[in-house]
């Protein structure tokens, strides 16, 4: 797999992508290659009819100065009206969930006005809402996000401190799973969970390499540090 092929797989709403989502401890790199991966998408002609929202809990946005930064719904569809890429921050943490919610359903409407439009949204440090354990129940809008978003032309990343903090409901809704230095309980989880032997691929990743798996074929691609 080329690095561009992994935009593709990570990124392209063509109606055939399923959700993904990136797992990896804390500090390994995460939000970093996740900015450049989007970064170099928008510079592709491919690309070129897609919005991408960029949801951060940490309220932190790597993007250039030029990526406007929203924390409400009439702002955001401001700023997606003349921008590729909009960060948005939901603003109290007694509310992550409602924020994320609300732009979920928003993403949704837009989707419906917009049929030649693909949106992506990730949600950086999904873990920090309710409902991501392996055990926890997720919000009915995230639930859609991940299940119907594909016929829509909506994509979805997650990103979460650990593969085990993946709802289970995801499991089977993921085309591809992004990793950078994780530990043991992530390869345990993987083999019960995903059926798929990650140990060796998770002991090779440190200082910032980093790997996609694609759960559909169950290959695993091997990348240097952006
Ligand atoms: N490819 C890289 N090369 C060199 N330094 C990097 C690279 N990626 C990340 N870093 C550095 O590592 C630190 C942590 O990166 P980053 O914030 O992207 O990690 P993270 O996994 O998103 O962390 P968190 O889980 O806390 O959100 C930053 O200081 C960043 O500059
Ligand atoms: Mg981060």
């Amino acid at each position: 797999m080329k690095p561009n092929q992994v935009l593709d797989a990570i990124f392209l709403c063509d109606g055939v992508g399923l959700s993904c989502a990136m797992s990896a401890r804390s500090g390994s790199g995460k939000t970093t290659l996740l900015t450049r991966l989007i970064s170099d998408s928008v510079k592709e002609d491919r690309f070129k009819n897609q919005r991408f929202i960029y949801a951060s809990m940490k309220q932190e946005s790597m993007f250039d100065e030029k990526v406007p930064i929203v924390s409400d719904i009439p702002s955001l569809l401001k700023a997606l009206k003349k921008n590729q890429i909009v960060t948005f921050y939901p603003t109290d943490a007694d509310r992550y969930e409602q924020d994320i919610d609300e732009l979920i359903e928003v993403i949704f409407s837009l989707s419906e006005e917009n049929e030649d439009s693909g949106f992506h949204l990730t949600i950086d440090d999904a873990n920090i809402m309710k409902g991501f354990s392996n055990r926890g129940q997720t919000s009915a809008s995230v639930r859609k996000l991940v299940i119907a978003g594909r016929s829509k032309g909506i994509r979805s990343l997650l990103i979460t401190h650990r593969l085990a903090m993946l709802p289970r409901m995801t499991n089977s809704n993921l085309s591809h799973l992004v990793l950078l230095s994780g530990n043991t309980t992530d390869s345990e989880y993987g083999k019960k969970v995903l059926g798929m032997d990650l140990e060796n691929v998770i002991e090779e990743l440190g200082d910032y390499r980093w790997a996609v798996v694609n759960l559909t074929t169950e290959s695993i691609h091997r990348f240097a540090p952006v």
